[in-house]
């Protein structure tokens, strides 16, 4: 496995690659992995014969009250977890090597990135379309892998590539969750212990919800009802959002139909977590 910090560098073995005629996935992250990640991994080093993980933490996908300078960061642990499981390069650019001086390219996608996490988080989704855009140009992969962690973040980047053209396959894989039903991120090492226990409130505040579905109830309204009350139990919890919404636009549903996201954001103490529910009825 190498560590790939240069663009023209990652982009002659790749070349290379495919003149010999290998498949490449292209496993987008910024780091600091756990599970979750690592599950993206196994798939695209099971599905091609080259693997490209990015680590690269994205500046302008960040808002400026938000965590960007304190983000974790561990290369060398990151880059072992990875050597094991298979992966070719791993591609670490530094900012400039992303955005030299002069910059001035943003991708767009509307409509999809103005709600649930595009409402708090302004500006957050072009700076995600940006960045997987520059990847998927550098890499060009035949495969790019997401999880389902990041529902909206999926929908947005199928939409992008759809629009664009873009010659990619889109997997969007399952959600890891710890043995408590928290969903992994990298943001949950910002927790304190009693904040972590706190944490699981999410997680059951989609089940609740999945549960008054699968049982029958239409009403959306109630089922948002139901959850934001199961989390304003929670102390150390204040709700960004909770929303029961249609899986392909991510409107806000009043009746319930066969196929329904759960949605939350949820502040415990400092920190804000994501975490989403797919139902099929
Ligand atoms: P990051 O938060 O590091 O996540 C990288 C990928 O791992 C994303 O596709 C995310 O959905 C997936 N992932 C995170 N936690 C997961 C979990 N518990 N189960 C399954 N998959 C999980 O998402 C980003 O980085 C960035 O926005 C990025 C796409 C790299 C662009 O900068």
């Amino acid at each position: 496995m190498e560590i790939i910090k240069g663009i023209a560098e990652l982009r002659s073995r790749i070349q290379q690659a495919k003149e010999d005629g290998k498949d490449i996935g292209l496993v987008p992250t910024m780091g600091y992995l756990h599970e979750g990640h690592l599950s993206l991994v196994r798939a695209a080093v099971r599905d091609n014969d080259i693997v490209v993980v990015s680590i690269f933490v994205n500046p302008t996908q960040f808002g400026p009250n938000e965590d960007y300078d304190s983000y974790p960061r561990d290369l060398e642990h990151d880059a072992a977890k990875l050597r094991e499981l298979g992966v070719d390069y791993v591609f670490a650019p530094g900012v400039q090597e992303m955005y030299p001086e002069g910059y001035n390219s943003f991708v767009e996608v509307r409509d999809l990135t103005d709600k649930l996490c595009g409402k708090s988080r302004p500006g957050h989704f072009r700076g995600v379309t940006t960045v997987v855009t520059k990847l998927l140009n550098i890499v060009q992969p035949h495969r790019a892998y997401f999880g389902q962690k990041d529902f909206q973040q999926l929908v947005v980047i199928r939409r992008m590539v759809t629009d664009l053209n873009i010659p990619v396959e889109i997997k969007g894989l399952p959600i890891v969750r710890e043995e408590d039903g928290l969903a992994m991120s990298s943001r949950n090492k910002y927790l304190n212990s009693k904040e972590r226990k706190a944490a699981t409130v999410l997680f059951k505040a989609l089940e609740k919800g999945k549960e008054m579905i699968l049982e029958g109830e239409r009403d959306a309204d109630k089922v948002r009802e139901e959850m934001a009350g199961l989390i304003n139990q929670e102390p150390l919890a204040r709700i960004d959002y909770v929303a029961v919404v249609d899986p392909e636009g991510l409107q806000d549903l009043k009746k319930i139909g066969d196929r329904v996201l759960l949605a939350l954001a949820v502040f415990i103490g400092n920190t804000r977590l994501i975490d989403n529910c797919f139902i099929e009825v």
